[in-house]
């Protein structure tokens, strides 16, 4: 049975952020399971090709939307395995940016998506057999499961479809005003407080929520978490109504990618028996940023992310002073909020060579950081999984986090017993600043920092778990799975 992923994200081809990571790793391993697994994602204009060949399939596939009707183009290539399709349409996709400028959103991304999971349907109807589950991604491909909910009643070809909806970002929702909602073709009877509807709106992930056979998110943390008003955002209801069909897959983290032992981009590899390629590492980055001798014979923190307050980006911006304070040096990546942006650039011409804030999006910068900083920062507000503390604990980079979410299912916080990291209250700068103290304090002990950095590299989160979990789901709903 063919399981079909719908995503607006895939490494190597396409990435925002850790959406892209999960369909890079989770497809190929199902694939190796013995799963029939194919991907549908859009054809960017910067798409990257990772060095995979991509062909075009079909220039015209009738997609029966917008009024009147437009064609999609089709391109495919092999990934490990799994057919990854790419539905072209220049006019949506061929632009600088996924989902926004700095300006904000793109006017059309209502339309934008709602044609890219019509067109990913349309495409089943070219393929030799019909998807038995069609697994949406967030919501800009929350719409596939809300047609199928309809047309598996009317159409013979959908008739035994399954669906599945994962969330991996609860705040993005893809809500638009109602006029959108009729023209997206989905039948008034969607139109309630039980399906497509949000206060008056149009809510595309509130609709695949609805109609969803399964819905997942991906953490147990963050599964729970949704179902309460503090984290809900405002779907909590809904999100309560249909807790018995939510679960909570924590994510892996592909190491094959994310591995100091074997990893491309650095000067020097390292692993748990040998770290002297770490020091190196944070040599050359120490030189790279011109950062001051003085933090060399200190621990060097880093933060990697998006610059939003998702984040708390702002919360480490908070306690900046302090720390340079403490003379500890500080190195950024990431990019978003222009403001968070413009404040980490004044910082760094207050604290030359103590804080090295790059703003960008560099897949080859993220492993240097990951492999050359002690310390690995992550105040997120809320995490529903979080891949870079995943990398910064095989890295050796002991992270300090916040207790949310993903980050709660993995990081054993000092002082608990087998502690990897160490987390603290979220959302609060004090809290945080203390935590990173403490780590501080631990650091000066060799002996404790050694133990508790050593098993934060031994920590594995395997996809081939998480893909036990997703077979489990799929089995649930009926359609048979290998065995493996
Ligand atoms: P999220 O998906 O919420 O952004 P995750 O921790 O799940 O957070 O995944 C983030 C992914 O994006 C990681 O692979 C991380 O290395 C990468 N990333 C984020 N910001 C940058 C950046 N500025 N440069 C390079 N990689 C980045
Ligand atoms: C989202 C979340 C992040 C998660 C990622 C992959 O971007 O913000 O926590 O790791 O999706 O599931």
């Amino acid at each position: 049975p063919l399981v079909l992923h719908v995503t607006s994200e895939i490494y190597p081809f396409s990435k925002t952020g850790g959406l892209a990571d999960v369909l890079g790793a989770l497809p190929p391993t199902l694939a190796r399971k013995g799963v029939d697994v194919a991907v549908v994602t859009p054809f960017y204009g910067r798409l990257a090709t990772g060095g995979y060949p991509i062909h075009l399939l079909h220039s015209d596939v009738p997609v029966g939307f917008p009024w009147p009707p437009i064609t999609a183009e089709v391109y495919s290539a092999e990934y490990q395995g799994v057919p990854v399709y790419f539905i072209g349409r220049g006019e949506y996709f061929d632009r600088r940016f996924y989902y926004n400028t700095h300006k904000g959103d793109y006017f059309d991304n209502c339309e934008r998506f709602v044609f890219f999971c019509r067109a990913a349907l349309e495409w089943c109807k070219y393929l030799d057999r019909p998807p038995a589950i069609v697994h949406a991604h967030d919501w800009q491909a929350a719409m596939t499961v809300a047609y199928l909910h309809f047309w598996r009643q009317m159409d013979p070809f959908w008739k035994d479809v399954k669906t599945v909806l994962t969330i991996h970002n609860l705040a993005f929702q893809g809500r638009y005003s109602s006029r959108l909602f009729w023209e997206s073709g989905l039948p008034t009877d969607a139109w309630n407080m039980d399906g497509a509807e949000f206060w008056g709106d149009f809510n595309m992930l509130k609709a695949g929520i609805a109609y969803a056979d399964s819905v997942t998110t991906v953490s147990p943390s963050y599964a729970l978490e949704i179902q309460t008003p503090e984290f809900g955002c405002g779907l909590d209801g809904i999100l309560r109504h249909r807790s018995e069909r939510l679960t909570g897959i924590i994510n892996g983290a592909d190491y094959d990618v994310w591995d100091p032992s074997s990893d491309k981009f650095l000067p020097h590899v390292y692993d748990s028996a040998n770290m002297k390629g770490k020091r190196i590492c944070k040599e050359h980055l120490l030189r790279e940023y011109c950062m001051d001798p003085v933090v060399a014979q200190r621990p060097l923190l880093g933060f990697i992310g998006r610059l939003r307050r998702q984040k708390g980006i702002d919360l480490l911006i908070e306690i900046l002073p302090a720390l340079m304070k403490i003379g500890v040096g500080v190195v950024v990546l990431g990019e978003g909020n222009l403001e968070f942006e413009a404040q980490l650039m004044e910082l760094m011409e207050r604290y030359p060579g103590r804080l090295a804030a790059r703003i960008g999006y560099t897949e080859e910068l993220a492993h240097y950081i990951q492999a050359g900083t002690d310390i690995f920062l992550m105040p997120s507000r809320y995490e529903p999984c979080g891949l870079t503390q995943m990398y910064s604990l095989r890295f050796g980079t002991v992270p300090v986090a916040s207790s949310v979410g993903g980050l709660r299912d993995t990081i054993v916080p000092h002082p608990r017993f087998g502690s990897t990291g160490f987390t603290f209250t979220a959302g609060d700068p004090s809290s945080f600043l203390r935590s990173i103290m403490e780590a501080l304090a631990i650091w000066e002990k060799p002996g404790v920092w050694n133990r508790i950095r050593s098993r934060a590299m031994q920590a594995s989160f395997s996809w081939e778990d998480s893909a036990r979990g997703y077979m489990d789901v799929y089995r649930e709903l009926g359609v048979s799975m290998p065995d493996a």
